[in-house]
Order: C-alpha cells, then sequence, then structure tokens
C-alpha cells in the first residue's frame, strides 16, 4: 500500500481512501476498471480499511434483486448514461455517429501536493470516442471539506456534444429516513431554511435564471431521520461553487440509496467540444460531522476564510474563458502577455494572510435612491465619518442619464450635472475624512434607453422575432461574446483606473430571458448559460489582479448572488435588500448556515423601515447588523444628534467585537422562528473572548424571557462580563446560562454581552 500524503490508494485491491481531519471517504475501480464504486462517507477510517468495505459491498446481488430493473443502479462515484441505468446519470453526450451512451475503462491517476492541499485525479477514457473525464478529489489539511469537480476532455477526432455533465455525485449511506434542509426565498426574502422528508423518487431544486437566485441557493444538509439538532447528530452538507443557473437532484433510488447529484443546470444547456477542447465544471464541496448543524456551518465558515474568499479558482480553471482572441485567456487588456491573472490572490490550498476584517461601511442607496449629487453624497460622508464609518460607497445613480431606473444603465460615464468635476473632488473628501471610497455597478445590464443599447442592440441575450422581455426596464449583456466581455472589463478598469475607488460593488438586478445569440445560430449558442459565468469570473478576475488593492462586493437585487463560487472573486455579499432588522434575522440565520459572518453585509436602516414600515429602536437595528460585517444605510442627515450619538457608540463597540464576530467561530444559540429570542455566540479561535448577540420580538402574557446557555466554553473557568466586570464560572454560563439584560421587559429588545476569560 503507497501513501499518498493524505489519500491512500490500495492498488492490489484498487481502492483510495481520502482522509480528511476527523472524516473518511472511499471508493474503489470495480468491473474491470468501468466503474467507481462508493464505500465510505463518513467518520473516519483506518487506510487498510477500504479493501473490507469494497469485499462487503462487492458481489452479485441476490438471484430475485437481479429481476429488478434497478439492480445496475449502484452508487457509482460518476455515473456516465448508458446502460440498465434509470436513477439519475452524471454524465450525457451525444457522439458524431449517432451514439448518446457512454461507457468507459479506468486510464490513469495522479496526485498533486500543493500548498496545503492533496488533489487526485482519476482518468476514465471511452475507447471508442475518446472522450475523456477525470474525477477530481481535493483535501484540504486542517479541514473536513472534500471537494470535488469533473473535467471533460475531448481525445477523438470528432467533436462531442455534452447534453448533461455533474460537478460531483454524492452518495449517502443506506438509512431509513433523510431529512434534507435547503435555503429558499424571493426578493426581500432569501436564505430562509426550508426541509423536507425525502421519500422515494426525485427532489430537484434548482436556478433557471442565469444566476445563483433568490428562490434557491446551492447548498444543502443531509441527516438521517431528522434527528441532528444545532449541536448534535449526524450531518451531510453540500455546498456547490457556482453563480449561473445550477441543479441538485436529491434522489431516492429504486435500488433504495440516496444520492445528491448535481452542477450546471442542464435545461436548455449544451456544449460542443471539439477535439481537445476541454470542459471543467465547477467545485462541490461536502463534509460529514457527527456534531450537529452548528458544526457543519462553522467547517464551512473556517474553510471559506481559509480557502475560497477573494481566491478565485480553486479548480485552477484556466480555460475556455474569456479572451481577446487571439491571445492568453483572461489577460486584461493592456497587461503584458504572461502575466498571471490570478496573481491578486494566493492560489488553491497556499497560504494566505486571511481575508481582512471588513471596514464599517455606509452604502447612500437608501438615503437618496438615484437623487445622488456631490453636496449631498459629502453631507451623508460626513455625518458616516462622525460616527466612525470606514468606507463610503455611493450606490445607483451617478452615471448619464441615470434618474430613475428607466434609463442609464450602459452608459458608465460620471453625469457631469451631478458631477461637474467627475468624482475626484467628492473621493478627495471622503478620503480627506477617513473614509476609503466604494462604487456602485452593474456592468453585466444595460437599459434600452441607453446609448450603449443604441449602438449595440445585438449585444443582449435576445431570440430573433421574439420579444425582449425587459424586467425593473433592463435587458442582460451577451457576457458569452468576448467583445462584450472585452467591454465590460473596460468599464470597469477605466472606473478603477482613473478614480481612487477601493471597493467595488458589483450589482446584477435581474434574471436571465430569452437567452439567444442569433449570431451563433448553429454554433451551439447554448453555451451561453456557462459562458456567461466564466466570462464573469474571468473579468473580475482580471480586474482584481490589475487593481490589487480594490475590494469587491456580490449584489444580485440583494443577496441573488450568493455561493462559493462567486465567493472567489469578493469580499462580501449583499444579504438582502430586505434591511427590516426584524425580517432580517431569519434571513441571516439562513445565510450563517453556510456563509461566513465576515462575508455577510448588514446595514443598520432607518426607521420606520422603508418597506416594511416596521418601526425599530436604533440598538435593536445595530444589534442585528453587528452578526455580521456592519454597514450603515439610513439617511444619516435626518438622524437627530441622540442618535447620531447613540449610533457613535455601537459603532465602537462594534469595532472592539468585530474580530470576535468576523474571525471567530460561530454558535447559533437560539432561533428567534423558535425560541424566545435569537443568539448568536462568537468564540475567538483561542476560547478567550466571548460575544453574545440576541435579539426578541414582542413579549406576550407578560412573561419574561429564560436565560440562554452558552456553548463551548470552558467549564472550570471564569468569564468576566467586559462592561460590568461581573464574573460568571464557564459551568454555570453552559449549564444555568446568562440572563440577558433587557430580557425581561422589552419589546423588540436586543442585547450585547462581552465576556473575557480570566487567566486565573
Ligand atoms: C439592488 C441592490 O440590492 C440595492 O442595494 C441597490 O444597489 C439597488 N440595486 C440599486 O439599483
Amino acid at each position: 500500500m503507497a501513501s499518498l500524503a493524505d489519500i491512500w490508494h490500495d492498488q492490489a485491491a484498487g481502492t483510495w481512501l481520502l482522509q480528511t481531519r476527523s472524516t473518511a471517504y472511499a471508493f474503489a475501480l470495480t468491473d474491470s476498471g468501468a466503474a467507481l464504486r462508493h464505500l465510505h462517507w463518513g467518520p473516519g477510517l483506518p487506510a487498510e480499511a477500504p479493501q473490507a468495505l469494497l469485499a462487503g459491498a462487492g458481489g452479485e446481488p441476490p438471484r430475485w434483486e437481479r429481476y429488478r430493473s434497478s439492480a445496475r443502479e449502484r452508487p457509482d462515484e460518476y455515473v456516465p448514461w448508458g446502460g440498465l441505468r434509470y436513477d439519475e446519470p452524471s454524465l450525457k453526450a451525444n457522439y458524431a455517429d449517432g451514439t448518446r451512451s457512454t461507457e468507459w475503462r479506468f486510464t490513469a491517476q495522479r496526485l498533486t501536493r500543493r500548498g496545503a492541499t492533496s488533489t487526485l485525479e482519476l482518468d476514465f477514457t471511452d475507447p471508442a470516442y475518446g472522450l475523456v473525464t477525470t474525477l477530481n478529489y481535493r483535501v484540504y489539511d486542517g479541514f473536513d471539506i472534500v471537494e470535488r469537480w469533473a473535467l471533460l476532455r475531448n481525445s477523438g477526432d470528432q467533436p462531442i456534444l455534452i447534453r448533461q455533465a455533474h460537478s460531483a455525485n454524492w452518495w449517502l449511506p443506506d438509512r431509513a429516513r433523510w431529512r434534507l434542509r435547503y435555503l429558499h426565498g424571493g426578493w426581500g426574502a432569501e436564505t430562509n431554511v426550508a426541509e423536507a422528508t425525502l421519500g422515494p423518487g426525485k427532489f430537484v431544486l434548482e436556478s433557471r435564471r442565469g444566476t445563483t437566485s433568490h428562490q434557491f441557493n446551492p447548498w444543502f444538509t443531509l441527516d438521517p431521520g431528522g434527528r441532528a439538532s444545532e449541536d448534535g447528530g449526524e450531518v451531510w452538507s453540500g455546498a456547490l461553487a457556482w453563480s449561473g443557473s445550477w441543479k441538485i437532484v436529491y434522489e431516492l433510488t429504486s435500488a433504495g440509496h440516496l444520492h445528491a447529484c448535481g452542477g450546471w443546470n442542464d435545461f436548455d444547456w449544451s456544449s460542443r467540444l471539439l477535439p481537445d477542447d476541454r470542459l471543467v465544471l465547477p467545485p462541490f464541496a461536502g463534509l460529514y460531522t457527527d456534531a450537529g448543524f452548528g458544526a457543519a456551518s462553522r467547517e464551512w465558515h473556517a474553510w471559506a476564510r481559509a480557502h475560497v474568499i477573494g481566491r478565485g479558482d480553486r479548480n485552477d480553471v484556466t480555460e475556455p474563458r474569456w479572451r481577446t482572441a487571439p491571445g492568453p485567456a483572461a489577460r486584461p487588456p493592456g497587461a503584458p502577455a504572461g502575466e498571471p491573472v490570478d496573481g491578486a490572490a494566493p492560489g488553491p490550498g497556499e497560504p494566505g494572510a486571511g481575508p481582512r476584517l471588513r471596514p464599517v461601511l455606509y452604502n447612500s442607496w437608501e438615503a437618496t435612491s438615484f437623487s445622488v449629487s456631490q453636496g449631498g453624497q459629502e453631507r451623508l460622508a460626513e455625518r458616516a465619518a462622525q460616527i466612525g464609518v470606514e468606507r463610503f460607497v455611493m450606490d445607483d445613480g451617478w452615471f448619464s442619464g441615470r434618474e430613475n431606473d428607466h434609463a442609464g444603465l450602459g452608459d458608465w460615464t460620471v453625469d457631469p450635472s451631478k458631477f461637474p468635476l467627475g468624482l475626484d473632488p467628492l473621493i478627495e473628501r471622503v478620503n480627506a475624512l477617513g473614509m476609503s471610497f466604494g462604487l456602485w455597478v452593474e456592468p453585466e445590464m444595460v437599459n434600452p434607453d441607453s446609448d450603449l443599447y443604441r449602438a449595440h442592440p445585438d449585444w443582449v441575450y435576445h431570440f430573433a422575432h421574439r420579444t425582449r422581455s425587459q424586467h425593473r426596464n433592463q435587458l442582460v449583456l451577451n457576457l458569452a461574446r468576448p467583445d462584450v466581455a472585452d467591454w465590460v472589463f473596460a468599464q470597469v478598469d477605466r472606473l478603477l483606473g482613473d478614480n481612487n475607488i477601493e471597493f467595488i460593488k458589483w450589482d446584477m438586478n435581474r434574471p436571465f430571458s430569452e437567452p439567444g445569440w442569433p449570431a451563433e445560430a448553429g454554433h451551439n449558442p447554448e453555451r451561453i448559460w456557462v459562458d456567461h459565468v466564466r466570462n464573469l469570473y474571468a473579468i473580475m478576475d482580471a480586474l482584481r489582479a490589475a487593481h490589487p488593492g480594490v475590494e469587491f462586493e456580490s449584489c444580485s437585487g440583494g443577496g441573488g448572488r450568493a455561493d462559493l463560487g462567486i465567493l472567489g472573486r469578493v469580499e462580501q455579499i449583499w444579504t438582502s435588500d430586505n434591511t427590516d432588522a426584524w425580517d432580517r434575522i431569519a434571513i441571516q440565520e439562513g445565510f450563517s448556515q453556510v456563509f461566513p459572518p465576515q462575508v455577510m453585509m448588514a446595514w443598520v436602516t432607518d426607521s420606520p423601515n422603508w418597506w416594511t414600515g416596521r418601526r425599530l429602536p436604533l440598538r435593536f437595528r445595530f444589534h442585528v447588523a453587528m452578526a455580521g460585517a456592519l454597514g450603515i444605510g439610513g439617511d444619516l442627515g435626518r438622524w437627530t444628534e441622540r442618535e447620531m450619538a447613540e449610533a457613535a457608540e455601537l459603532v465602537t463597540a462594534y469595532k472592539v467585537i468585530r474580530p470576535v464576530v468576523q474571525q471567530g467561530r460561530l454558535y447559533r444559540l437560539a432561533s428567534a422562528a423558535a425560541d424566545p429570542y435569537g443568539a448568536h455566540e462568537y468564540l475567538s479561535e483561542d476560547g478567550a473572548q466571548v460575544v453574545i448577540l440576541a435579539w426578541w420580538g414582542p413579549s406576550s402574557c407578560g412573561g419574561g424571557r429564560p436565560a440562554v446557555r452558552l456553548a463551548a466554553l470552558d467549564p472550570g473557568a471564569r468569564y468576566a462580563d467586559a462592561d460590568n466586570g461581573q464574573q460568571y464560572w464557564g459551568a454555570d454560563l453552559l449549564h444555568n446560562g446568562l440572563t440577558l439584560p433587557g430580557a425581561r421587559q422589552d419589546d423588540f429588545g436586543s442585547a450585547l454581552v462581552r465576556l473575557v476569560r480570566r487567566s486565573s
């Protein structure tokens, strides 16, 4: 047996074992190299174990089972469509002579150790047509994440049409009943946790909208019998790193096995591979824990901080992507040939300093809507600086023709009637006030009422003889076109080159419709679903390389583009346009299932809320927003001096707790949906700093609220309240809990408590 770092291969038995920090994943070559059988995903295993697992799993099924058509539906790691299989396949390809099924043989393996990662590549080749499918598995030192993706290569001499190709096919152990938890919602109501008990058949979650979507998010947990809780029980979880249309199928097959498989949505998509072409599927990461939903989230958070945020591609995709033909892929125009485009961030698995703490941000959108002006923005900036804001962001409305949402998108020049001397004077004023400056853009969109559309009506997705459906009075630019991708890069590159902009909020306010490209009719225009997103990633990677100091936020009408793919290109995500702090608690609780607090942008806005009309105390609004990366989005010119003073005090308090909230471990102690209050505990890595944030709604029947039991403290240590010095034993806080200040009286009350572990 050869030890391949943390990936073990038993050549005689044909088994592989992936060992993560505390879990294991195993599979074996069967059927003379024609199949890769899944063996294990769960608790850690000794290196010798897979051979015995294979012996247990192998053998012919009983005679009566063999008469069932499901007899061949075995848990294979990746299933090319063909033969007697009727469960969801992983791959479906059409060949030039009309053959539409795939058969393959294992042909090669490679193992690469890079930085803190080990990657195993297994090649399976269709001997008749030369389609090579490489199954990739990556494990990360110190994490329980297994990351999977597939790579397809046409090594034959005829084109191959790929009709369906998944990133990964995850098999779960055979258990009596499974609960699926997932995130669903809509605009202003993103990332609510939903659940379903899976029965025989398929449960399909997807986006067909061209973006990740507000409706569903490509993340899940599965727990047997619905028995897991926030702090205990077996949980399997997965997250797909893709920001376009996606699909995940949860299927309890006729053979009685559960799998979760998916990747790009195959609806209306296909990709033609010419000889030598490659297609790299996006990473689909998975994890197992026996310590409940909270532990699963903490694993996602820590891994995202170490290996995802702002780090670009993790599957080393360098093609095919936006390129100015002919020439190297994804090269910013003007950059010398050969210059690495991903140079801004450390590569996959390479150590980096970790994401920087998020500055306290101000955003002008709710205060001004489209009515921006130099004077108005400066007045807001002065007020923002007064309360301790560190970054000032001007939102929509600053460019030519943009008086409302009917016009202007596409014409990315500063409106001289609003900013007669350009952006410089405003940026200088913002900088002089001690803040960095950020700008909103929506580069993938165009209003028909714009110079861009008048010049290039063919640049949007459209079908001949069909209506171009507008949403928010806008159309989607065809970013799959290299000339459009060039143009989009150039617009943002120019803005960043001409102005001292340190932050870009990249918005995307409508889903795709009429996803056509008439000029490419007959040349596989259905590829746009994938090529749009590939080019988006390439543009963002190129911008980050050309402007390494600039930070980015992903926004899509709120949280419509929140996923691990975009998170490789941004530092933060706009969670929702719904800034009502009471509604926000549930949205944030869902968001926190997979995304770490530091990427969750949360603004404090005005009361009553512009949308819901709800009135909430300023302190409550702050305490809810402090659960992530704090921003202010209210009309500060209308805040009273008392409110300004209270806001300044709360911003100062946030800066004290910020490292623990943004870089610590999150324990969701209580959920406002199910408990008398919602409460989060954030624990610093060394366990010495504890932050509690809690929020509750109206009281009923005069009842109080019980103490909140803390988590993961040292029972034998003493903890002191940093504000009033009161001391507690860890055991007391764990068992009896902490009485939240104000919890007995207030309606819509909240609490912030900071505890520090005493050294003796
Ligand atoms: C949608 C975003 O979610 C808002 O924050 C704001 O930027 C508007 N777009 C601007 O049009």
